[in-house]
């Protein structure tokens, strides 16, 4: 069973209030932090490393609720050429989740074991021009699936609605599985999303840039709630 699962996604903050910004999303009841790792390689363009990561957890440490859940949850995105590089200082800096590309490696099962034996949760991402169907294999081992809905590297790009039949094959074939969609999202796409299947929604400049965050991040909650309840998938 799933629920609705909102990450901002910190590229689309202020970088040099990083700290103060991403506390600010967890006060307006943020679910999970995105944290968008790009290494100039795996896409065109740098964002922030591990010094950073570890650093935002020291700004934001972790804390658990009464189902020993961390509830100062870091989603690494990691778009980057050598993902197995990198699991291991994810963890140190105080990652949750390890979300890799399937385009990145050669071996994505024995990756997948690599990010649980170091205590992080494991993902796989697609890129727009990547078939769903290579992930039906790994789902069973996964906790959660990206469907990108953008080009991976940078924000503020359209959202590709085109990519909602890829959700909806997976949400039928994997009705407990965490399916996240990243890139566009906001008020106006979200529809799409949670239609389609959706849980996990990542969204960079649509809370960053508002007013009221709050309001945002409650507005994506309840539209993905909405239509897990009417598909029968919905569980606290
Ligand atoms: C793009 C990143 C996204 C990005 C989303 O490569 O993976 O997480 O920050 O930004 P918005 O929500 O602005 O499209
Ligand atoms: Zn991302």
């Amino acid at each position: 069973m799933v629920k609705a699962i909102v990450a901002p996604s910190i590229l689309a903050s202020d970088f040099s209030e990083l700290g103060c910004q991403c506390k600010k999303m967890y006060d307006n009841k943020a679910d999970w932090l995105h944290v968008d790792v790009m290494d100039g390689h795996f896409v065109p363009n740098i964002s922030l490393g591990m010094p950073i990561v570890a650093s935002l957890r020291k700004a934001i440490p972790k804390e658990y609720n009464d189902k020993n859940e961390n509830i100062k949850f870091f989603d690494c995105h990691m778009m980057v050429s050598e993902p197995e590089k990198w699991v291991q200082p994810i963890a140190e800096a105080g990652g949750d989740q390890y979300t890799f590309h399937y385009e990145s490696t050669k071996d994505p099962l024995a990756l997948i074991d690599l990010i649980k034996k170091n205590g992080l949760r494991a993902a796989c991402a697609i890129k727009p021009g990547t078939d769903v169907s290579v992930l039906y294999e790994l789902a069973p081992k996964l906790d959660m699936a990206l469907v990108m809905t953008v080009e991976p590297g940078f924000g503020g790009q359209k959202f590709q609605v085109e990519m909602m039949p890829k959700v909806e094959k997976l949400r039928e074939k994997f009705p407990h599985l965490n399916i996240q969609v990243d890139g566009g999202l906001g008020a106006a796409t979200i529809g799409h999303a949670a239609t389609a299947g959706a849980n996990v929604i990542v969204a960079g400049t649509s809370c960053f840039t508002a007013s009221d965050p709050g309001e945002v991040i409650q507005l994506l909650r309840d539209e993905v709630n909405k239509n897990l309840k009417a598909k029968g998938l919905y569980s606290e």
